[in-house]
């Protein structure tokens, strides 16, 4: 915390406190027992008699134990308490110990292969709930994704479908490079014979004319990532243009707009994080979703 914040707390927390003690010193010296403020209403006259003793005890009782938490519990800015707990290191513990608590459930799941991970109720509710945790932010809660966010349900499995290759995407995470191709394929027009081109691969509505003038492009510029036939090579992450599963949209416009500007879709790496065993239950969850 700054040195700015700090003082702002300081004066802040200890200026009220101190601000209520004079509250209490000033009523008790000035009101007299006995004496009336002058307010008289029907012959009902208000007194001003000082406060009683057990209510200034409790005032006072308050202000000692908010002292006393001060000085014991970080409060105060960057002073860290003597008495040295923080929120943080509470929850890693209550953490550490949930951890130490599963590790054997954990472990024995960890040990099942994929097709045991899909039959076991346990090791499924086990990792959809992680997945809720850590991956439906990006890939959504159903994990059907989004766009640029892909599909996990489906059949298209860009980085490969294997059972440790989706693990390991999940521990390293991946970088997927598609690079602009604007200037190699002559300007806007070769984009637009390009668009063209990667239609037809899918078999959509497409201009034949211009995705003729296209196919040696993709020859010489595109296979070395998407193969001869446009099927991809999931080593690169490199997408099947020949189905109906887009990353970033099926239309003319989207396909145009990812051979002009490129795309690099990134999925983080979540091994430090999670460890073996959830990545493997994870694994075992998101496998089970597209019913292979
Ligand atoms: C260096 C390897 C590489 C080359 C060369 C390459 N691509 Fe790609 N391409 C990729 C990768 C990787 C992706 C996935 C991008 C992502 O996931 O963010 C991709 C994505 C795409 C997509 C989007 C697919 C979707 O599902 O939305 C299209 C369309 C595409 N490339 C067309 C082309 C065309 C046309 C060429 C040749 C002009 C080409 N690519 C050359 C690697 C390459
Ligand atoms: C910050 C957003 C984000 C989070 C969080 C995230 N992912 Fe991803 N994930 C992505 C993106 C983006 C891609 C696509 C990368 C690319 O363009 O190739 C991806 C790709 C994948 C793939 C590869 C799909 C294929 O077709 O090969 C798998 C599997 C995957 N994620 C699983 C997970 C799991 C499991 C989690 C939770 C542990 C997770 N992701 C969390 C963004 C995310």
């Amino acid at each position: 915390m700054s040195t700015g914040w700090t003082i702002f707390i300081v004066v802040g927390a200890l200026g009220s406190l101190a601000a209520m003690l004079w509250l209490l010193y000033a009523n008790r010296t000035k009101a007299v027992e006995g004496e009336t403020m002058g307010h008289d209403f029907d012959g009902i006259e208000e007194y001003d008699n000082p406060l009683p003793m057990w209510w200034v005890g409790l005032f006072i009782a308050t202000i000692t134990f908010a002292v006393a938490y001060l000085v014991y519990y970080p409060g105060l800015g960057s002073f860290a308490g003597i008495g040295g707990w923080t929120s943080t290191e509470e929850w890693q513990a209550d953490v550490e110990a949930k951890e130490r608590q599963f590790a054997p459930l954990y472990a024995q799941l960890g040990a099942l292969s994929e097709a045991q991970l899909h039959d076991n109720r346990q090791a499924r509710q086990m990792g959809r709930r992680l997945y809720i945790n850590h991956c439906s932010t990006c890939h959504g809660v159903a994990a059907r994704g989004a766009f640029g966010f892909p599909d996990l349900t489906d059949d298209e499995w860009q980085w490969g479908a294997d059972f440790e290759t989706v693990k390991m995407t999940i521990r390293q995470g991946r970088n997927a490079m598609m690079t602009p191709w604007e200037a190699a394929l002559g300007g806007s027009s070769g984009v637009s014979n390009m668009a063209q081109y990667v239609s037809s691969l899918s078999g959509a509505p497409h201009d034949a004319a211009a995705a003729a003038k296209a196919a040696p492009q993709f020859q010489m510029f595109c296979i070395a990532c998407h193969g001869p036939e446009g099927k991809g090579t999931a080593l690169l992450g490199a997408p099947n243009l020949t189905n109906d599963v887009w990353l970033y949209g099926g239309s003319i416009e989207q396909i145009e707009f990812t051979i002009r500007h490129g795309r690099s879709g990134q999925m983080p790496a979540f091994g430090d994080l999670l460890g073996e065993d959830k990545i493997h239950l994870i694994a075992g969850y998101v496998t089970s979703l597209s019913n292979r």
